[in-house]
């Protein structure tokens, strides 16, 4: 595995592969990594070679008082892992290198990014966009691979490539769950002692509107009252939000007769986590995958 480390070093390999007809999959991840990502990076190796996958702390995602500082940094287990995996190229800017002084240019997705998670964290996604579109440029995707944990995330980056007409394809892989349902994120790193055991009522909520549906219940404030009911239920568990929005527009649910994401937000401690199960009708039934 090749780690690059400049931005022109990257963008001379992304033309050498594409010259050479090659697919290249972007894997984009802020280190940190676990299996979530690894799952990235093996649906990515079915489809493309090379694969790239791209360590970037960005601090233009984090708001003040959010956690840049003490985000985990494990670059040398990252780099084991991903070489293990069999990943072609390591991206690993330095912050001067994608945010030179005088850098002053931002992407904002309209609407989309000031609901939801954009409403407890004003810019995290402008500063999603601008380094996942500084990211395309550099690296020049034909498919680029991202979690169903971040769904909104996933959202508003299709909504920007389709608005700036990029070609790259967005992938969007499953949730990752450790044995007792947590959803895997780089900041479980944070939770401690009894916190771990708490955390898992993100994922208890889901599935008790898992249930809910398998049960028959179809309105939504009933189902919202199920969530919000689990995550009242653990201690030392402060509820953000509980939602359910149409998979479109994560716009409020008026039912279940569309595709609809059901979304949790949380802080457990001091760590801020989210999770969501995915609702689609089926004929008669609906799916819930969580
Ligand atoms: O999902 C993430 O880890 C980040 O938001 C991303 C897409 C790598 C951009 O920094």
């Amino acid at each position: 595995m090749e780690i690059v480390r400049t931005i022109s070093w990257m963008k001379q390999a992304a033309r050498d592969a594409r010259r050479q007809e090659r697919v290249i999959g972007l894997v984009p991840t802020m280190g940190a990594l676990h299996e979530g990502h690894l799952s990235l990076v093996r649906e990515a190796q079915k489809q493309c070679s090379p694969v790239i996958v791209s360590i970037f702390v960005n601090p233009k995602q984090f708001g003040p008082g959010e956690d840049l500082a003490k985000y985990p940094r494990t670059f040398e287990a990252d780099r084991q892992a991903l070489e293990n995996a069999g990943v072609d190229y390591a991206f690993v800017p330095p912050a001067e290198e994608m945010y030179p002084a005088g850098f002053r240019t931002s992407v904002t997705v309209e609407g989309l990014s000031e609901r939801l998670e954009g409403r407890s964290r004003p810019g995290h996604f402008r500063g999603v966009a601008t380094v996942v579109l500084k990211l395309f440029e550099i690296v020049q995707p034909h498919f680029a691979f991202f979690g169903r944990k971040d769904a909104q995330q996933a959202l508003i980056l299709r909504q920007m490539a389709s608005d700036l007409n990029l070609d790259a394809q967005m992938v969007l892989c499953p949730i990752i769950r450790e044995a007792d349902g947590l959803a895997l994120s780089s900041r479980n790193a944070y939770l401690k002692g009894e916190e771990r055991r708490a955390a898992t009522a993100l994922y208890r909520s889901l599935e008790a509107t898992r249930r809910e549906i398998g049960a028959g219940e179809r309105d939504v404030a009933r189902l919202l009252g199920a969530m919000r009911s689990v995550m009242e239920a653990a201690p030392g568990v402060a509820l953000d939000y509980a939602e359910i929005v149409d998979a479109d527009r994560f716009e409020p649910a008026v039912g279940l007769r569309k595709a609809c994401y059901a979304l949790i937000a949380a802080r457990v401690g001091t760590t801020r986590l989210i999770d969501n199960a995915l609702i689609e009708p089926e004929g008669d039934t609906i799916r819930v995958t969580v």
